[in-house]
C-alpha cells in the first residue's frame, strides 16, 4: 500500500467544491493505505495573508470539516504544517539544489510577476516549502488538483537532483491526478471558489444555507414548459449530492415540465441537509470544542514528527550537518 500524503489550505472556510472535489476523494483514498498522511499547509497561506485571527478560525473550520466528514484519527496522521517547524529546514536546503530559472517559472509564481513589488519571497520558494512537505514524510503518492501538477514535478526534480548529488536520500513522489473530479458549480453558475464569493458553505446554519440555496442563478423558463437538467446549476449541484435514483426522477420532472425551479431548490436543500446532516452536527461540536480539534491535531503531529524525525536526520547525514 503506498504512503499518500496531501496538504489542504487554511486560506478561507471550507464549501461544498473543496468538500465534494478535494475531502471525499481523498478520503475514499485512505481507505487503501495504512496511514494518510493530510496537513492544514497553514505556512503556505502565509505568502498571501497575514491575518492571525481569520488563519485560527479558518484552520480551525478546515480541521473540524475533515474530522466532520470521517478522517479517522486513530489511522491516518493529521497535523497543522506550522507545528511541525522542522519543514522550514528542510525547505531551506532544497531551496539550495533548486535552479532559478525553475522557480521562475512556477504558474504560481509567474502569475503574479507582472506587478513584482507585491510579490514575497515566500511566494517565490513556496513550492520547495511544498516539496519539503511532500519528502519529509517519504510520501509515495500526492493526491492533488489539476493546478498543483506542476508543484509536483518541481518535487520530483528537486528530489532527483538532491540524489544525484548527494546519494539517495528522497523517495521520488507521484503525482495523483484524479481527472474525473467532477468540477462544482456555485450560485452563479461558475466554478464554485471562495474568490468568486459564490460558494454554498454547506455547514452554515439551516436558515442561511436555505436563503444561500434558493439564490441560485437559473434561467427563465416558464414554470410549465419542460426543463433542460444539462445546463442547469440546481441539477448540476443535486447530481453531485444526491443519490442516483432521486436523480434520475428529478431528471424527469425537469423534462416533463409543470416543476419549477423553486421547487427544484427545495429538493436541493434537501438532499444537502440528508447528505450532510450528520456532518453538519459533527462539525458544529467540533468548532464549539476547539480543544478536542486541538488534542486530535496534538495527537497527529506527534505521529507525524515520529516520522519526519528520522527523515530529516538521513537529509543532514547527507549533507555533512550531523553531529
Ligand atoms: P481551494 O479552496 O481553491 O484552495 O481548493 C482546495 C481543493 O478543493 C483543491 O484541491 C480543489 O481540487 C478543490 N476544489 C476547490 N473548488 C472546487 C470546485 N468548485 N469543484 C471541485 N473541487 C474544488
Ligand atoms: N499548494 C497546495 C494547494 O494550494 C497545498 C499544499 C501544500 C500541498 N503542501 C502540499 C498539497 C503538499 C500536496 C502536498 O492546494
Amino acid at each position: 500500500m503506498p504512503r499518500y500524503l496531501t496538504g489542504i489550505q487554511s486560506s478561507g472556510k471550507p464549501h461544498l467544491g473543496n468538500i465534494l472535489g478535494a475531502i471525499a476523494p481523498a478520503l475514499e483514498l485512505s481507505k487503501t493505505s495504512d496511514a494518510a498522511f493530510y496537513f492544514i499547509a497553514d505556512l503556505h497561506t502565509l505568502t498571501s495573508s497575514k491575518d492571525p485571527k481569520a488563519l485560527r478560525e479558518n484552520t480551525l473550520e478546515v480541521a473540524a470539516a475533515w474530522l466532520a466528514c470521517g478522517l479517522n484519527v486513530q489511522k491516518d496522521v493529521f497535523y497543522r504544517q506550522s507545528q511541525i517547524p522542522e519543514v522550514c529546514e528542510l525547505a531551506w536546503y532544497l531551496n539550495c539544489f533548486a535552479p532559478y530559472p525553475m522557480l521562475a517559472n512556477a504558474h504560481s509564481f509567474k502569475d503574479k510577476s507582472e506587478n513584482l513589488s507585491s510579490v514575497n519571497a515566500g511566494l517565490f520558494v513556496y513550492p520547495m516549502l511544498m516539496a519539503a512537505d511532500i519528502l519529509m514524510y517519504d510520501a509515495e503518492v500526492v493526491p492533488v488538483g489539476k493546478d498543483q501538477k506542476q508543484h509536483l514535478e518541481m518535487t520530483r526534480d528537486v528530489a532527483e537532483a538532491f540524489n544525484r548529488t548527494m546519494g539517495p536520500t528522497f523517495v521520488v513522489p507521484e503525482a495523483y491526478i484524479r481527472e474525473d473530479v467532477m468540477t462544482v458549480p456555485g450560485v452563479d453558475g461558475r466554478k464554485m471558489s471562495k474568490s468568486y464569493g459564490n460558494a454554498i458553505n454547506v455547514f452554515e446554519d439551516e436558515k442561511s444555507l436555505r436563503k444561500r440555496i434558493m439564490s441560485i442563478v437559473t434561467d427563465a423558463t416558464p414554470l410549465e414548459a419542460p426543463k433542460n437538467p444539462q445546463t442547469c446549476t440546481v441539477f448540476a449541484l443535486y447530481r453531485a449530492v444526491a443519490p442516483a435514483d432521486a436523480v434520475e426522477e428529478l431528471r424527469r420532472r425537469y423534462l416533463e415540465g409543470n416543476f419549477g425551479y423553486g421547487q427544484a431548490k427545495q429538493a436541493l436543500f434537501e438532499a444537502v441537509m440528508e447528505r450532510f446532516g450528520p456532518a453538519r452536527e459533527k462539525f458544529r461540536h467540533f468548532v464549539e470544542n476547539p480543544q478536542i480539534v486541538e488534542e486530535l491535531l496534538r495527537l497527529g503531529e506527534e505521529k507525524a514528527r515520529s516520522v519526519s524525525r528520522p527523515v530529516l536526520e538521513r537529509v543532514r547525514r547527507a549533507l555533512g550537518y550531523s553531529v
